[in-house]
């Protein structure tokens, strides 16, 4: 069985969870789904970063102990996730001890490996990156490009990663494993980060306490990268006594965002090398969900609470917007508007009124027991068609492409639905036919669409006759036309999406 590791970033708890956040999981939970759909064997991990300055700083402005802290936070994104029908299988927190004792191993091997030194630094850093910059890295009156706020100045004993050596190993790499970053435009832009040259950097602190301690310098924390990029082995136990899981799953594959390519695509693989690990199996990069023209983030104070959005639309509804608004990998602009359209046009208008057209004829004109599909209709090869593209989309890590064609399938079913008008026709044999078609069509777009909309397609599931967990179904087989038994209860119940 295929294995397939996925990860998302370990989010700051120096923010509630936000809009952004919310995008980067579900498209992982969606691609988690699928791949459990293919019959993958999938561990999807996320998790939260809580150690460094920036929640230290958190910590002291609210009077708070940061272990105390962290402990308030941290609950509210799994509680967010939970509520977003986030399938993870393991939510990783940088304050457990498995991650503490694989960090601790990792540096160690790391250090013993020669490519941790110590050294004096001076220079400037952003606390809120928790980075340090040159001069030509800043914008006038030395304020950090991404956060638009001063970076501090600091000058202290450090250990350094000697990243500087990986130049030309990280090249050749990338150089032997093409396609690993997706898109292709993100991957030159990693490369063009190695070409650019490589500074060594810090993977220490001693003005700071909340952190993990060098194993072999008990004076110095590590640096909240070094420890936060570590969550990706630490929670399959790196640094454990058994290694069965990590065994199992490595190398992963990790969604980030755009802001933090560097530190995924050129420190991690770099680290990795020097441990003696495997590089990561992939990485897709996502753009920025911008509210105003702006990066969604608390520095910005512009965010949207997405708990806040599924009391409005549901959460599948909220779920289909995120997937289906914005092209992975460029900038998409969230607007309520937009979330309102997508939700009337997409989901009540197409698959909802599907559903209960089909439920009402079906009540109307056959009995309510749904009749078998013919073989040869003409839905068949769009349901075909839909597959083959759906099941690109995802593969490519396309979630846009990916539901447009599942929704093609939708559209031709009702524009077959309304060339035929079964609910004009007496009972008989010819409207049984189209409804049996129209019936299968909703048991393949039922599947397809499950990443996106798990709870709905159950419902769809349930309302067709058919019985069992949709998970359960395997593709490409359960795709194949002609998998609607007939003389199932076809029930009407509520509609699936109410217009907004
Ligand atoms: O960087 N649009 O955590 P973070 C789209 N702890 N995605 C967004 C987004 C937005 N407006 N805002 C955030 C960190 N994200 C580190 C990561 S990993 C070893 C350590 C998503 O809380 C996006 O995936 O700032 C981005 O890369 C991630 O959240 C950063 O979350
Ligand atoms: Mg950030």
């Amino acid at each position: 069985m295929t294995t397939y590791y996925l990860t998302t970033p370990i989010y700051y708890v120096t923010a509630k969870p936000h809009l952004g956040h919310a995008y980067t999981t579900i498209i992982g939970d969606a691609l988690a789904r699928w791949h459990r759909l293919l019959g993958d064997d999938v561990h999807f991990l996320t998790g939260t970063d809580e150690h460094g300055q920036k929640v230290q700083d958190y910590a002291d402005a609210a009077g708070k102990s940061a272990q105390d802290f962290v402990d308030e936070i941290a609950p509210l994104y799994e509680q967010a996730w939970q509520r977003l029908n986030i399938s993870n299988d393991d939510f990783i927190r940088t304050t457990e001890t498995r991650h503490k004792l694989g960090v601790a191993e990792l540096l160690q091997r790391c250090y013993d490996a020669g490519d941790i030194e110590l050294d004096v630094y001076k220079g400037k850093y952003c606390v809120a990156c928790e980075e340090y910059y040159t001069d030509d890295e800043l914008d006038p009156g030395d304020l950090c490009k991404i956060h638009k706020r001063p970076v501090e100045y600091y000058e202290e004993e450090n250990y350094f990663f000697r990243l500087s050596r990986f130049e030309q190993r990280l090249l050749d790499w990338y150089a032997a494993h093409p396609g690993v970053i997706i898109p292709e435009f993100r991957a030159n832009e990693a490369l063009g980060l190695i070409r650019g040259g490589l500074r060594d950097f810090s993977v220490s602190r001693t003005s700071l306490k909340w952190g993990i301690p060098l194993p072999w310098d008990a004076k110095h924390v590590a640096y909240v990268w070094f420890d936060a990029l570590a969550n990706y082995i630490t929670a399959i136990g790196f640094g454990s006594d058994d290694t069965t899981e990590f065994d199992k799953w490595w190398p992963a594959r990790h969604l980030i965002g755009k802001d933090i390519i560097r530190h995924h695509c050129v420190y991690w693989p770099a680290m990795l090398i020097s441990a003696g690990i495997e590089p990561p199996a992939g990485w897709a990069v996502g753009g920025w969900l911008l509210s105003g023209g702006e990066k969604m983030s608390k520095t910005s104070g512009n965010v949207v609470n997405p708990l806040d959005l599924i009391d409005d639309i549901g959460v599948d509804g909220f779920r289909y917007y995120v997937l289906a608004e914005t092209t992975y990998g460029q900038d998409g602009d969230f607007t309520y508007e937009g979330l309102i359209g997508r939700y009337n046009s997409d989901l009540a208008n197409n698959l909802g009124n599907l559903l209960s057209r089909v439920a009402t004829v079906v009540d109307k004109k056959c009995g309510g027991i749904g009749p078998a599909p013919r073989a040869d209709s003409p839905l068949a090869t769009a349901a075909a068609t839909a597959y083959e593209a759906t099941a690109e989309g995802w593969v490519t890590v396309q979630p846009s492409r990916a539901l447009d064609a599942t929704w093609q399938l939708i559209r031709a079913t009702n524009a077959y639905l309304e060339s035929n008008e079964p609910w004009k026709a007496e009972p008989g044999p010819a409207v049984d036919t189209v409804m049996g078609d129209a019936l299968e069509a909703l048991r393949i777009v039922a599947i397809l669409a499950s990443p996106a909309v798990p709870a709905t397609s159950q419902i769809v599931w349930e309302r067709i006759g058919l019985s069992g967990d949709i998970n359960d179904q395997r593709l490409p087989v359960a795709a194949q036309w002609g998998g609607y038994p007939g003389g199932l209860s076809v029930t009407k119940g509520e509609p699936l999406f109410p217009r907004r």
